[in-house]
């Protein structure tokens, strides 16, 4: 039996992300869990459930805050797993910062910074998969993630010749349910949370908000919403969807 992505996202709109991320668990071995050290911890709550040593990477851009730094080597202790945590490539880093110094981003904008400690890395790493799965959700921004699926076609991090897979079981949540469930379950969360930070990225990049502020406004707050996907999911920028694929059930 085959279904098509588009098809197939309709069908697991309607599931919880539990049921989601079975789905994904049962479909491809070679997954991993693309972890921030946000709130993003649910995912790895869930996924540990169904496979214990679900495979976990965070991408360490070198900037991220200490607190976010702790908060993952205690997921790494709660949940008894491996993470891959993985490193820019140094000479590229070096590069950048002799020519463009510490904090090129506030000048230019946070693509070039970003694509050498985050997307490069990232692609790498994806490389070796067939499937990853991500934390977003639609109400994280309503410029750029209103539109996300539950399941797309990467075409952007696809290694030549393959096909990936990625999964946003938290898509239909909002944040109120991700940390109802926290709550809920007792699940470890960054300690930046508590001082403001809802969304957390790098340290340098991402501020506090206050109230009624959106809750990605404390992300580059000196670029203009629609620029603030930093590359690890282009795909969302213009509402984009996953193309029509076939995918085995
Ligand atoms: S970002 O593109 O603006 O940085 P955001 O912080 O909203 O992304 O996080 C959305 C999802 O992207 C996370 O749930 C996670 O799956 C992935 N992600 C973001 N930053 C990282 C990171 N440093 N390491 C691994 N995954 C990340
Ligand atoms: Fe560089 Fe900021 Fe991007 Fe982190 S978020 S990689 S510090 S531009």
């Amino acid at each position: 039996m085959t279904l098509n992505f588009v098809d197939l996202d309709a069908q697991l709109q309607k599931s919880s992300p539990f049921t989601i991320m079975e789905y994904a668990l049962a479909q491809f071995p070679n997954i991993a869990i693309s972890f921030s050290g946000a709130e993003d911890v649910a995912l790895i709550d869930i996924a540990t459930k169904i496979r214990p040593d679900v495979g976990v990477f965070c991408l360490d851009t070198g900037r991220l805050h200490p607190e976010t730094y702790q908060f993952i080597d205690e997921v790494r202790r709660h949940y008894q797993i491996t993470i891959d945590v993985l490193s820019p490539n140094g000479e590229a880093v070096r590069q950048l910062v002799s020519q463009k110094g510490l904090f090129s981003f506030y000048e230019d904008d946070h693509k070039e910074c970003c694509g050498i400690r985050k997307i490069a890395p990232l692609r790498t790493k994806l490389h070796t998969l067939d499937a990853w799965i991500t934390g977003q959700r639609r109400d994280q921004s309503p410029g750029t993630r209103a539109g996300i699926a539950v399941i797309e076609d990467d075409k952007t991090f696809a290694r030549p010749g393959a096909s990936l897979t990625k999964f946003n079981p938290l898509a239909n949540w909002n944040s109120q349910e991700v940390w109802d469930y926290i709550r809920a379950y007792s699940v470890p969360f960054n300690a930046l949370h508590e001082r403001g930070f809802t969304s957390i990225g790098c340290e340098p990049c991402t501020r506090p908000i206050g109230p009624g502020q959106h809750e990605r406004e404390g992300r580059w707050w000196w670029e203009e919403a629609t620029k603030k996907e930093c590359g690890l999911h282009g795909g969302n920028i213009g509402g984009q969807r996953c193309p029509a694929l076939t995918l085995p059930l």
